[in-house]
């Protein structure tokens, strides 16, 4: 039975529920020990003095380090990040000077026999400092915001300013609306804290078990920081309890942890606290955008300006994909994009949950509703309208869109008939009823990715690659699609993942995982096949490889011909095993193509008219995905971005008190993220049609369409139920009063 599209469930799921999966922070080494950090309390500034005396005699604790008297990072010496091309500048140096650059920045570290005791010691460090005026504030800062380095540098950068027909053409226009929307800063929280338990073997031998969602790109950073061989560094993540971005690169922790293990010569274990989450893992940044746009009176769009700023730190320079979509979503002759990054004393951002187009499609898809509001045209047949059979941007042809189709679909299901035209016509008891639907799309990426295959004398085949699986069940598709190149049951194929041992994959990012990775599955399947027929002597070789029959015990060609066990095959050719390794790269005709994946998001909400409660009462998220690998993770990762989406719309604001220039939201009390009782049941329909240009197995990516589209679906919901348009995320009750 073919497995690809399967609802499988996951081949760790027991492993997960029962507490046999061990996480980062559960890794127990012998004479292990525990790190805590100190962060500076000011925003800006130098460190005049650090007071470890007290910290130092504490019960249990072996070193108190920081600038003063860490162990020196050998890297530390280079100017760039040397993993990370999408973030400019130094990233922080761990205790490398006295130089503070934002509010709990990690400044100093105490590392004790226990965790409690190294909590306790901590507290006694004392800090002096000499304070400098900080800039926290960004429409206090706003006039500072500058041009990307990339894109001054070369005019032809996706972040430089773009113009296609006449600049600003809106302006001129007797139909026209010009509007701000502002994103907050928001922070991934998820569930599993950042940890990583570090191990120097010998002196340039190091292991770490650490949260990431990068093994390989892990061990390239630390293997540049510590100048030693990548082969000697070994990184483990074999569970990662959630990340939504904020796993991509290293951070400063992690390379803390690594100075501490050098310092005592033990296995240190550091795990931030949720606190720490807000301030050293990064955040989407706090993004102000201007969407201008203008349209015949029969709902043709003819001009579309979209400029964006978003926040950065003083130290780095992050972008990221904000105006993208603008340029290719819709047929409009005229479209102008302005993308600026505003530093400020705060710690660098990085991506989040589907991330600068999460934020770039609130304010388009926002507009797309205000602007079909004025023209009284239905807000669907407003973006059919200007429907566009080719990338308008790239003027090539989609390898594959079925975004019409996600909207017919959606729309029956969501009860789209029962919306009016007319805000706040609809009641159900006291409660206003809306209907809001918002358009997703993210690049189908895909990388360079390898794979191993062992087989073994009782058929077992292992795969491996170094990919790791944040909660989308990465582990469970690969079976699936390894059974399928086989032709064997799932129970037979073991799929191993999180170590930087194993054949390389890119970063578990960008959507791309099972295009990338299952590629490589597939292609090592196709490989193992090969190897067997060619073991296999004169009887197989006048086979096509696709006949060859992989069975229980042995290969055979149809009709059991030729049949012969793995144990003989592999004993007459004095093997213990059958390894082979494959890598899949991008396709070449995905060149003449433009790649994306499409959702649309429809949502039900009721809003009290009295105290400006907002429930959602209904979800359907359609995917133009390509192929879908497995139809209960695939809807799971669906329902998790639409989640993920209503906390962005109703709920998450990371917020700073500019006066200290530090966080007040600092714990999962006051950020807000949506619980069961936010989210009724999600609906989730998936077009499920192969992407053969994409790659072999058909598909485009899920992870960030899931959640791109959903936040201005429910503000656009919002405006249909209560005729209040709230640019300004998170549409809190008081919004709307
Ligand atoms: Mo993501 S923001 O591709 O982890």
């Amino acid at each position: 039975m073919k497995q690809v599209g399967e609802p499988m469930s996951r081949v760790d799921g027991r492993l997960k529920v029962t507490g046999a999966a061990k996480y980062s922070a559960e890794i127990q080494l012998p004479d292990l020990v525990h790190a805590v950090l100190v962060e500076s309390t000011i925003a800006k500034g130098r460190i005049k003095h650090i007071d470890s005396k007290l910290a130092e005699r504490a019960p249990g604790v072996l070193a108190v380090l920081s600038h003063v008297n860490a162990p020196k990072v050998p890297g530390y010496a280079q100017r760039d990040h040397p993993t990370e091309p999408s973030t400019r500048g130094q990233p922080l140096r761990v205790f490398y000077d006295d130089k503070v650059y934002s509010n709990g920045q990690p400044i100093a570290m105490v590392v004790a026999d226990t965790l409690e005791r190294a909590r306790y010691a901590a507290k006694l460090v004392k800090v002096e400092y000499t304070k400098e005026e900080h800039q926290t504030n960004f429409h206090a800062n706003v006039e500072k915001a500058v041009l990307p380095s990339q894109a001054k540098k070369n005019p032809k950068s996706p972040l430089a300013d773009y113009v296609r027909g006449t600049e600003d053409a809106y302006k001129t226009a007797a139909i026209k609306l010009e509007s701000e929307y502002v994103m907050p800063s928001e922070t991934h929280n998820p569930m599993e804290l950042q940890a990583i338990t570090a191990h120097w073997e010998a002196t340039d031998k190091l292991t770490v078990y650490d949260k990431t969602q990068a093994v390989k790109g892990t061990q390239r950073a630390f293997a540049n920081e510590w100048k030693i061989p990548a082969e000697n560094v070994k990184v483990i993540a074999k569970f990662v309890g959630g990340a939504f971005g904020n796993g991509l690169h290293t951070w400063p922790h992690e390379t803390a942890a690594i100075i501490a293990a050098k310092k005592v010569n033990r296995p240190v274990k550091l795990m931030l606290t949720r606190e720490q989450m807000f301030t050293m893992v990064g955040y989407r940044p706090y993004t102000w955008q201007k969407v201008g746009m203008s349209a015949t009176p029969d709902g043709k769009l003819t001009a579309i300006t979209h400029e964006a700023i978003g926040q950065t730190s003083s130290y780095e320079e992050f972008t990221e994909s904000t105006l993208q979509q603008t340029k290719m979503m819709y047929a409009c002759p005229n479209i102008t994009t302005r993308y600026r990054i505003l530093p400020l004393d705060v710690s660098t951002p990085i991506w989040m949950r589907g991330p600068g187009e999460a934020t770039g499609a609130f304010a388009l898809e926002s507009a797309m509703d205000e602007m079909a509001h004025q023209l009284n045209l239905d807000p669907i047949e407003f973006r059919m309208r200007n429907h566009t059979d080719t990338d308008p941007d790239k003027k090539l042809p989609w390898s594959t869109k079925y975004l019409k189709e996600c909207m017919q679909l959606g729309a029956e299901r969501i009860g789209w008939k029962n919306r009016s035209l007319t805000p706040g016509a609809v009641r159900a008891g006291e409660w206003q009823v809306g209907y809001g639907m918002g358009v997703g799309t993210f690049g189908a990426n895909q990388g360079g990715a390898g794979a191993r295959a062992r087989l073994l004398p009782d058929g077992t085949i292992i795969i491996q690659s170094a990919t790791t699986d944040i909660g989308p069940g990465t582990g469970t598709a690969m079976v699936q699609i390894a059974a399928d190149a086989l032709g064997i049951t799932p129970n037979r194929i073991k799929f191993e993942l999180g170590d930087s041992a194993f054949p390389n994959s890119p970063s578990q990012g960008g959507s791309s995982t099972i295009s990338s990775v299952g590629s490589a599955v597939k292609e090592v399947c196709f490989t193992l096949k090969q190897e067997l027929q060619k073991l296999g002597g004169a009887a197989f070789s006048g086979a096509k490889t696709e006949n060859v029959m992989i069975g229980e015990e042995g290969i055979s060609l149809p009709g059991n011909a030729a049949a012969v066990s793995f144990a003989d095959l592999l004993q007459q050719h004095q093997l213990e095993s059958l390894v082979v390794t494959a890598e899949a790269e991008p396709g070449k005709e995905r060149r003449h193509y433009s790649l994306y994946s499409f959702s649309v998001h429809f949502v039900e909400v009721q809003v009290h008219p009295v105290t400006g409660v907002i429930r959602i009462t209904k979800i359907v998220s359609c995917a133009d995905a390509g192929t879908i690998i497995n139809e209960k993770t695939a809807a799971n990762q669906m329902i998790g971005g639409a989640v993920g989406g209503i906390g962005m719309a109703l709920m998450e604001a990371a917020v700073i008190d500019h006066r200290y220039g530090r966080y007040v939201t600092k714990d999962l009390a006051e950020y807000h993220v949506p619980v069961h009782g936010d989210i009724p049941k999600a609906e989730v329909i998936f077009i499920n049609k192969p992407d053969l240009i994409s790659n072999p197995l058909g598909t485009k990516g899920i992870g960030e369409i899931a959640l791109i589209g959903m936040a201005p679906a429910v503000a656009n919901a919002v405006f249909n139920a209560t005729g209040k348009r709230i640019r300004n995320l998170p549409i809190t009750p008081d919004k709307l009063l």
